[in-house]
């Protein structure tokens, strides 16, 4: 008995240390274990997701965002870094055993590949003689056909799909969501990286190209929007992995400019030359700090001038298209105004 409650003195003691530095660090109040080890709890990002049969890795979060820990410094000052997990079903903790299939890599544990029975809570333990800090995490191995999927001929992808916005016409780059991570442990041969668009009914030749593990797209069309998928094949501990992500392309309108050239004779008058839209002119606009006009002179020959009027349309929006743009000129004598029509550019059949 009177064990028992020396024990309990000494953790309550502890427990008041270790709450001081968490209140000079902040994050989650840490309790401490048993053992002594301060466990700051689990990580609130939500699960990792892995694929059944794909590569994944768990980062133990001490050296995450928002690190508590840098694991550089914590390697240079030996302390060590443990693994453990409590599979799911049955509640006992156990280490994580080293073998083919889970290797270490830094403040990683790479499952190569994942299986169902890997899903489970993981728990990292960083410690020396004198110091522990332990911190988990939750993976979820999906099976292939748990996979959310918008139609039975995509890849199933078990992480969220990334989304990004390409103004038509534009250029862009698309990169494959943690590619970076295969390449920074892939050994030997570079990861190699393959997309799909469509279901693999389209090729990337017409304005698109793969280059090296990226897909550029030169031109920006309507027809390139959807989900890309890209798969990524890399070499780690002499086993061939491979793991897939999904970005969802948008086509956005960008930038629009109108030009107007007004040409006035000399007739030793008063000129003007002005943009209205829907009957407004920009002043009555005020406050669409979409519309915008720069003017300039083009030609001034002997009195005689030409205007130009560029009316500026940012951030184009659909029902921009719809608008009425029509460029005016008048001086003593008279007044003109055209409209500007509008079409979206052709896309290649
Ligand atoms: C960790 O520390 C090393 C050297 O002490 C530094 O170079 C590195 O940038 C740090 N990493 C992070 C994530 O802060
Ligand atoms: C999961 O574990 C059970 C029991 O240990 C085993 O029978 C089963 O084959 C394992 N499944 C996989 C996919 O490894
Ligand atoms: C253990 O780590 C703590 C915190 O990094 C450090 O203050 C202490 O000196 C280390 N103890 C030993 C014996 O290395
Ligand atoms: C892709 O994004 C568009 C909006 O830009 C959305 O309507 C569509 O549902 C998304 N598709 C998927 C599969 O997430
Ligand atoms: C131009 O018009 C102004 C007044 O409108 C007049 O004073 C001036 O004499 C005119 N110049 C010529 C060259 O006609
Ligand atoms: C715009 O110009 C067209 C002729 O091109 C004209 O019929 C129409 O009335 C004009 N609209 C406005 C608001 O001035």
């Amino acid at each position: 008995m009177k064990t028992v409650s020396h024990h309990v003195l000494r953790l309550c003691r502890a427990s008041f240390v270790f709450t001081l530095l968490f209140l000079l660090v902040g994050g989650t109040p840490p309790a401490v274990s048993h053992s002594g080890c301060l466990d700051r709890g689990e990580s609130s990002g939500g699960a990792v997701r892995v694929l059944e049969g794909e590569a994944g890795w768990l980062s133990c979060p001490l050296f995450s965002h928002p690190s508590i820990y840098n694991f550089t410094s914590a390697q240079s000052a030996g302390h060590t870094l443990l693994w453990h997990r409590t599979p799911q079903g049955h509640g006992l903790q156990q280490p994580v055993p080293d073998s083919w299939r889970i290797s270490r890599d830094e403040e990683r544990l790479w499952l190569q590949p994942a299986n169902g029975n890997d899903t489970g809570r993981y728990t990292c333990t960083l410690s020396n003689s004198s110091f522990c800090s332990r911190m988990s995490l939750r993976l979820r191995v999906l099976p292939p056909d748990r996979a959310v999927r918008s139609s039975a001929c995509e890849p199933a992808v078990a992480v969220a799909t990334q989304s990004i916005s390409v103004p038509l016409q534009s250029d862009a780059v698309l990169d494959c969501p943690e590619l970076q991570e295969a390449q920074r442990s892939a050994e030997e041969e570079e990861a190699q990286v393959t997309w799909s668009h469509l279901c693999g009914r389209t090729s990337f030749t017409l304005y698109r190209e793969q280059k090296g593990g990226r897909l550029q797209i030169h031109v920006m069309l309507s027809s390139f929007e959807g989900l890309y998928f890209c798969r990524v094949q890399f070499r780690r501990t002499g086993r061939l992995l491979h793991f897939t992500r999904s970005l969802n392309v948008s086509a956005i309108y960008s930038e629009v400019s109108l030009l107007c050239r007004g040409s006035f004779p000399f007739i030793n008058s008063s000129w003007e030359i002005w943009w209205t839209v829907d009957g407004k002119t920009l002043d009555q606009l005020a406050g669409q700090h979409r519309f915008s006009r720069a003017d300039r002179q083009e030609r001034y020959v002997h009195g005689d001038r030409w205007e130009d009027s560029v009316l500026r349309i940012h951030d184009f929006q659909p029902q921009d298209l719809n608008r009425e743009y029509n460029c005016s000129v008048r001086n003593d004598r008279g007044f003109e105004t055209r409209r500007v029509r509008l079409e979206l550019e052709g896309e290649p059949l």
